[in-house]
């Protein structure tokens, strides 16, 4: 059964300060309700904006974080959060730190897949990401960028639908297009740690951006054309509540 996707097609900063509100009033709406709030975070080109535009409104507005936990979709294998190029690094610098420091956000509540553990014991570093995300009664939302090639967290081509936290490999165009911030191909690691296409899906609302004339394809296999594993992306049409923000250039193939 494909459901519709809402689309938004805007600017890019546009789109990074909506998807900005759209979090802190989720966050604000579970404050108010006395509930906590669980969200699922990504990394990548795509979300510094989106992180900016939320720690700026967060601290215009003297928003609370300290109900909210936090859950990573991925990190490189064998990258520990004192390596520049993880994603633990990553979420330090453009939100978690930002957010512990103005809002009260709790570190200890913060959680992105362990890249050491998963070196050494793939599976335990799987299963505390879905024990984590089960004991938070699951994911309120998820964020989401799109790979060039299609890929939703890194779940690559290939990628069954149902598919949970695991080791995977990741695809020459996700490590080529990693290269550079690594400083060259041979640096980027070969295997992550990724939630699965099935723990994302599971999440209770979508939220997803792509930007630039490099994700028009990926897009285009999101919104249109078969659903099946050659097509991460396309996963998408299986949720029921996915937004998806884009710019010009990413909608540009759209049918
Ligand atoms: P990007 O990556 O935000 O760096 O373009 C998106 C992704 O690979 O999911």
């Amino acid at each position: 059964m494909a459901s519709e996707i809402a689309v938004t097609v805007t600017t890019r900063v546009e789109a990074e300060r909506a998807v900005a509100r759209l979090i802190l009033d989720l966050v604000e709406a579970r404050r108010l309700a006395g509930d906590g709030c669980a969200l699922g975070l990504a990394t990548g080109g795509t979300m510094v904006g989106v992180y900016a535009a939320l720690v700026e409104l967060a601290v215009a507005e003297g928003a609370s974080f300290e109900h909210v936990a936090t859950v990573n979709l991925d990190e490189y294998l064998g990258l520990g959060p004192e390596h520049p190029q993880s994603f633990a690094a990553f979420m330090h610098a453009h939100l978690f730190g930002p957010l512990a420091e103005r809002c009260g956000l709790a570190l200890e509540r913060t959680l992105v897949p362990d890249g050491l553990l998963a070196a050494s014991d793939p599976i335990r570093a799987a299963r505390l990401v879905e024990a984590r995300i089960a004991e938070l009664g699951g994911l309120d939302l998820q964020l989401l960028g799109i790979g060039r090639n299609g890929h939703l967290a890194f779940n690559e081509p290939g990628a069954s639908h149902r598919s949970r936290t695991r080791v995977v490999a990741l695809a020459r165009a996700t490590r080529e297009d990693a290269a550079a911030t690594f400083g060259g191909l041979a640096e980027v690691p070969r295997r992550a740690l990724t939630m699965g296409l099935g723990t994302i899906l599971d999440a209770r609302r979508l939220a997803v951006l792509a930007f630039g004339a490099g994700k028009a394809e990926a897009v285009r296999t999101a919104l249109s054309g078969p659903i099946d594993r050659a097509r991460p992306a396309s996963a998408l049409r299986r949720h029921r509540d996915v937004s998806l923000w884009l710019d010009a250039e990413a909608a540009s193939r759209r049918p």
